[in-house]
């Protein structure tokens, strides 16, 4: 069993050392929040994640997980430092590396034993040998003996837990064949494919296959509108091709595009690496643009619906988190259409069971509600923007008699139309081409 200090408790590194500690390791977790680490020593979860709290709890009790605000106790023992800091985007799409750079600094303060540092943040390719810089210049004279590991997280928010602790694969990519192995070891009792690389090699890992899952749903989503001009239906396309055991189902849902705290910054950041470097992320710009078209699609059809203004319309939106199961809003698809209905003039009440108080921060001009009834009551119109399990069923008759214009906007898809349409109501999906052809001969 080892001694492991991860240093940032935000989605990936809470949930990294709860994991790890999980596994019989004791585990330190840093943050300069105080706020969340109080939160923390308490049994209060700062962030949403299901099944989080529990293993928290577990953990403290055996006395193999601690919180910390202090660099020189949580790293005293620690054999393993894990970097799992944010690293959003700068002005120009960069990521920024602030973050690391404090963490970088604040470890060769600290740290007077040899240890591996590894890296779990998105950070740009060539940020481990920045970092590994950092650290040696700030040591001079006294130089530290460490590796520096690269081991980028897949992990999703919702099901974080499950995917730390059955990961497709893991990556780890370092100079040092000792350092790396010494990591791997970490990840043994998880049985899951070890990839061994370069640390280059491994940053690189994390951004193409964001960036490729990016471009899938862009891919479809720019399938969707095309079904919607030709009468075809995105959902069949989709299983259809998704058959082909060379392209598969995931990643090929049409709807209002991706969002949240990695897809957004991170393919701003490839293209950004790429145009820095000489090359044209040609590729990289569409699937941007197309995401962002998505959202404007979704007002464009809301204004056509209502006459061709949305000023002093009520739009109801259900779902606010980037996505179900989390109550993370940052680059959330919902808050863009939020703000693209407000530039008309519309008004705007809406309803997440999970990120309202995230949103009562960022958006106070939004009329938050209770249930997705209260959503409805008045509305011109009702937005499905993020998928909650709680979105799927509801009482429709209900909805119908709360609004003032039966409008149904679905753009995640989820809503049978048809016997929506039969309560009344004027139905849009996305990229259901065929339904708009149905009613059009009716
Ligand atoms: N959120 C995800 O689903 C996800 C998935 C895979 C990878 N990632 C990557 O992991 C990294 C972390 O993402 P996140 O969503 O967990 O971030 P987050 O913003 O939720 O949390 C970051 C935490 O780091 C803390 N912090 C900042 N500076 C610090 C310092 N100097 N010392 C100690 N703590 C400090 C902050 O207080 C915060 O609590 C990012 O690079 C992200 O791209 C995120």
């Amino acid at each position: 069993m080892s001694n492991i200090c991860v240093i940032g408790m935000g989605y990936v590194g809470l949930v990294t050392g709860v994991c790890f500690a999980d596994l019989g390791n004791t585990v330190n977790c840093l943050d300069i929040d105080h706020s969340r680490i109080e939160k923390l020593k308490k049994g209060v979860m700062p962030i949403y994640e299901p099944g989080l709290e529990e293993v928290v709890e577990r953990n403290v009790k055996a006395k193999r997980l601690f919180f910390t605000t202090n660099y020189a106790q949580a790293l005293k023992d620690a054999e393993f430092a894990f970097i799992a800091v944010g690293t959003p985007s700068g002005v120009n799409g960069e990521a920024d590396l602030q973050y690391v750079r404090d963490v970088a600094e604040s470890i060769a303060e600290e740290i007077n034993h040899p240890i591996t540092i590894v890296n779990k943040s998105t950070v740009p390719v060539g940020t481990g040998d920045w970092v590994a810089d950092i650290i040696r210049k700030k040591r001079g004279k006294n130089a530290l003996r460490f590796h520096l590991v690269s081991n980028p997280e897949f992990l999703r928010e919702g099901t974080a837990i499950s995917d730390f602790m059955n990961p497709d694969r893991v990556v780890l990519g370092s100079l040092n064949r000792e350092a790396v192995e010494s990591v791997a070891t970490l990840y043994q009792p998880l049985r899951a494919p070890i990839l061994i690389t370069d640390l280059r090699t491994a940053e690189m890992i994390k951004y193409a296959s964001n960036a490729f899952l990016a471009t899938r749903v862009s891919f479809i989503n720019e399938i969707a509108n095309i079904c919607e001009e030709l009468g075809a239906d995105v959902r069949e396309v989709a299983d259809g091709m998704g058959l082909d055991k060379r392209i598969g189902r995931t990643f090929l849902d049409a709807g209002l595009g991706w969002g949240g705290s990695c897809f957004p910054k991170d393919v701003k950041a490839l293209a950004h690496m790429a145009i820095l470097h000489g090359t044209h992320p040609q590729l990289l710009q569409a699937v941007m643009e197309i995401n962002h078209n998505q959202r404007r699609r979704v007002v464009m059809r809301l204004r056509q619906a209502l006459g061709g203004k949305l000023v002093d319309k009520v739009i109801g939106v259900l779902g606010l988190s980037f996505k179900p199961n989390t109550d993370d809003i940052r680059e959330a698809p919902a808050l863009e259409v939020i703000h693209l209905l407000e530039n008309e003039g519309a008004e705007v009440q809406a309803y997440d069971p999970q990120a309202m108080e995230n949103v009562a921060k960022e958006l106070p001009e939004v009329k938050l509600c209770k249930n997705p009834y209260q959503v409805a009551e008045g509305a011109d119109a009702l937005v499905l923007t993020t998928e909650w399990n709680e979105f799927k069923q509801l009482d429709f008759k209900r909805i119908y008699s709360l609004m003032r214009t039966p409008i149904l906007m679905d753009s995640r898809n989820q809503w049978d139309g048809n016997a929506l349409r039969e309560i009344g109501f004027t139905y849009f999906g996305i990229g259901q081409g065929n339904q708009v052809n149905n009613n059009k001969r009716d």
